[in-house]
C-alpha cells in the first residue's frame, strides 16, 4: 500500500510537467507534432511537401508554396491532387492582418439540367453520375491557383511549376502509399484505356513499389500552363483535347465552359467559440457555417468537464451535429443560385433555440429533427494541405476530383483525370449523393452552378493571431473532422497532434447512425447506445486532416496518420 503511494507520488512530482513549461508538449499528449520554426508545409504525400518547403526556403511567401504544392500533388498524388478538379484556398496575410477565401470550385457545364442524372423511371443513375463524362464539372484548379499566385504571392508561375513539370517528366520513384492507391481501385481505373495507360503495365497489371513514374503526357499539359498561364488550360491545345474527350463520350464540358471559368473570391465565414475566432468555409461549401453552428451549439456546455470522448460529451456533440446537417439539407447550395441563410445559421441566438431541441439524457431520432425549424425570419478523396511561411502567413487548401481518381476517367494526351463533382448536386433533391446526403432544390443541377460543397479549409484565431489552420477530406466527414480536431485544442487543450490523432464520432442527421472510430472505449459506446443513439463502428477512419498550430513563434505540424504517406517538411 505504502509502496503504491510511493509509485504515486513520484509519478506526480516526476512526470507532471515543470512550471512555466508550454502546454503544448506536456504529458498529456500520446501524440507529438514535428516543430519547426521557419516555415512548413503539412500534405499528404512527401515529395510535394518537400517542393513546397523548397520554395519557402527560397524565399517564397505562403502562397508561392502552396502553388508550388498543388500543382506537385497533381503529378505525385493522382487520387486527389489535380488540374482537373476544383477546391477552396483560405489565406492569411500576416502583413495586411487580413483573411480571403479563394473559391475555384467546378462549376456545372452550360448544359447540364436539373435531370441530367435521372433515367425515364425518374431514378438516379448512379453509374453515369459517378463514373462517365458527364460527372465532370468545368475544372477550376488551374485557374484558382494562378489566381492565388497572381494575388497573393510573390514568385513567378515559372518559377512555382517548374518543379512539378520536372517530377512529371523524370519521374519519381512509386511509392508504397501510392501502389496502394492504384490497387485499391485498379479494377475501376482499368476500365479507361487512358487512365490504364498512364498507370499500369499492358497486361493490367502494378509496376512494382520503387519503379521511376514517368508522366509525359502530364508534363506536356502543365508545360502549355507554363507558357501561357490560364490559358494554357482552358484555351488551345489542352481545352481542345479536354473537348474532344467530352465530344466522343457524350460529356458535357465545352469549350465555351472552359473559357468562361470563373474563380470568386469570397469573405470567408466567421464565428467565435470561448475567445477563439473560427475563420472558414462560406458557401458554396457548407462547412464553415456548420462548423461555427455546431460549435455556438456547445459553448453552452462545459466539455471538459464532461471529459475528452466521454459519452456525455459525444451525445451532445453528436445532438448538435443532427441539428446543424439537418439545417443543411435545406439551405445549403451555391449562394448566386439559391438563398443561403448563413448569418441566421450560424446567429448565436438561433444556436440557443437549437439547443433547446438536444435532451442531455436522450438522442432525438433523426426523423423527428426537422431542418430550419424556429429559424428566425429566412432573408433571402479529396486532399488538404497546409502552409504557414516565416513571415506569419498562412494557406490552407482542399481540392479534390471527388472521389479517389475523380471519375477514374483520363482525358487522352493530358495525363490528366476527370472530376466526378457533378455528383455532389442532389441529382434528385430529398434523396441522398454519394455521401449520403440528402440535399434541396438549392443544390439541384443547373448549368453554370457550382455543387455544394463539405471542403472546410479552417483556421482559428487567437488573441488575433492564427492559431490553428486545418482542414481535412472526407466528403461529408470533412466537416465533423475539422471540428473535433479544433475542439480538441481548444476546449481539450491538446496539442495539434493529439488533437488531429485523437478518435473520431461523425453523425450527419441522415443516416440515423453515430459512427465512432477505434479508440472509444465500449463502455463509452454502450453509454451511446443507452442514450438512444444508433452507434456504428466505422471500419474506415474518419477524414485526414493536415494541420499546423503556431504558438510562440514556432510551428507545429501534424499529418493525419489514418492514411499511408502523410508529410511534415519544415526548415
Ligand atoms: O466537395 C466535397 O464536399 C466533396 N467533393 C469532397 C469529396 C471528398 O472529400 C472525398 N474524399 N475522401
Amino acid at each position: 500500500m505504502k509502496l503504491t503511494r510511493l509509485a504515486i507520488l513520484l509519478l506526480i512530482v516526476g512526470f507532471a510537467p515543470a512550471q512555466g513549461q508550454e502546454p503544448i508538449l506536456n504529458f498529456e499528449n500520446r501524440f507529438l507534432p514535428v516543430i519547426a520554426s521557419n516555415g512548413m508545409v503539412a500534405s499528404p504525400e512527401k515529395l510535394a511537401a518537400e517542393v513546397g518547403t523548397r520554395i519557402l526556403r527560397e524565399g517564397g511567401n505562403a502562397v508561392d508554396a502552396a502553388v508550388a504544392t498543388g500543382f506537385a500533388l497533381a503529378v505525385t498524388y493522382p487520387r486527389a491532387g489535380n488540374i482537373g478538379g476544383g477546391g477552396f484556398m483560405l489565406i492569411h496575410l500576416a502583413e495586411e492582418n487580413k483573411q480571403t477565401f479563394i473559391d475555384y470550385r467546378e462549376t456545372a457545364p452550360a448544359a447540364a439540367h436539373r435531370d441530367l442524372f435521372l433515367d425515364d423511371a425518374g431514378e438516379v443513375e448512379r453509374m453515369r453520375e459517378f463514373f462517365s463524362h458527364q460527372s465532370a464539372g468545368t475544372p477550376g484548379s488551374v485557374a484558382g491557383l494562378i489566381y492565388a499566385l497572381e494575388k497573393y504571392g510573390t514568385m513567378s508561375l515559372k518559377k512555382v511549376i517548374q518543379p512539378a513539370i520536372d517530377l512529371a517528366s523524370k519521374g519519381f520513384p512509386i511509392s508504397f502509399a501510392l501502389d496502394f492507391e492504384l490497387g485499391s481501385r485498379q479494377e475501376r481505373l482499368l476500365m479507361d484505356a487512358e487512365a490504364k495507360r498512364l498507370f499500369f503495365r499492358e497486361d493490367g497489371s502494378r509496376r512494382p513499389v520503387g519503379e521511376n513514374l514517368r508522366q509525359p503526357d502530364l508534363a506536356w499539359t502543365l508545360k502549355q500552363i507554363r507558357r501561357k498561364g490560364r490559358d494554357g488550360f482552358y484555351k488551345g491545345p489542352v481545352a481542345d483535347r479536354i473537348v474532344a474527350s467530352m465530344e466522343a463520350n457524350d460529356g458535357l464540358i465545352s469549350h465555351a465552359d472552359l473559357a468562361g471559368y470563373q474563380v470568386i473570391e469570397r469573405q470567408p465565414v466567421r464565428g467565435e467559440y470561448r475567445g477563439h475566432e473560427i475563420v472558414s468555409a462560406p458557401p458554396p461549401s457548407s462547412g464553415g457555417a456548420i462548423i461555427i453552428q455546431i460549435l455556438n451549439m456547445l459553448e453552452a456546455y462545459d466539455p471538459k468537464a464532461w471529459g475528452h470522448n466521454s459519452a456525455a460529451y459525444l451525445h451532445h456533440l453528436a445532438e448538435a451535429m443532427k441539428l446543424a446537417y439537418a439545417d443543411r439539407s435545406r439551405y445549403m447550395g451555391d449562394p448566386a443560385y439559391a438563398d443561403v441563410p448563413v448569418a441566421q445559421l450560424i446567429d448565436k441566438a438561433y444556436a440557443a433555440i437549437l439547443r433547446k431541441r438536444i435532451d442531455p439524457l436522450e438522442a432525438t431520432p433523426s426523423a423527428e429533427i426537422q431542418p430550419g425549424i424556429d429559424l428566425p425570419g429566412e432573408s433571402s478523396d479529396t486532399t488538404h494541405f497546409t502552409v504557414a511561411d516565416a513571415d506569419g502567413n498562412v494557406v490552407t487548401n482542399t481540392y479534390t476530383l471527388n472521389f479517389s481518381f475523380g471519375s477514374h476517367i483520363a482525358v487522352p494526351g493530358t495525363g490528366m483525370f476527370l472530376n466526378n463533382e457533378m455528383a455532389d448536386f442532389a441529382a434528385k433533391p430529398g434523396f441522398p449523393n454519394a455521401f449520403r446526403l440528402i440535399e434541396s432544390d438549392a443544390n439541384a443541377i443547373e448549368g453554370g452552378k457550382r455543387p455544394l460543397s463539405s471542403m472546410s479549409p479552417t483556421m482559428v484565431f487567437k488573441d488575433g493571431k492564427p492559431w490553428i489552420a486545418t482542414g481535412s477530406p472526407g466528403g461529408s466527414i470533412i466537416i465533423t473532422a475539422v471540428l473535433q480536431t479544433i475542439i480538441n485544442a481548444m476546449d481539450f487543450e491538446m496539442n495539434i497532434a493529439s488533437a488531429a490523432a485523437s478518435a473520431r464520432v461523425h453523425h450527419q442527421w441522415m443516416p440515423d447512425r453515430l459512427s465512432v472510430e477505434q479508440g472509444v472505449s465500449p463502455d463509452t459506446r454502450r453509454l451511446l447506445q443507452q442514450l438512444g443513439h444508433n452507434v456504428v463502428d466505422t471500419r474506415r477512419t474518419l477524414g485526414r486532416t493536415q494541420s499546423i498550430m503556431m504558438e510562440d513563434g514556432l510551428l507545429y505540424g501534424f499529418t493525419d496518420t489514418r492514411r499511408l504517406g502523410g508529410w511534415v517538411a519544415h526548415y
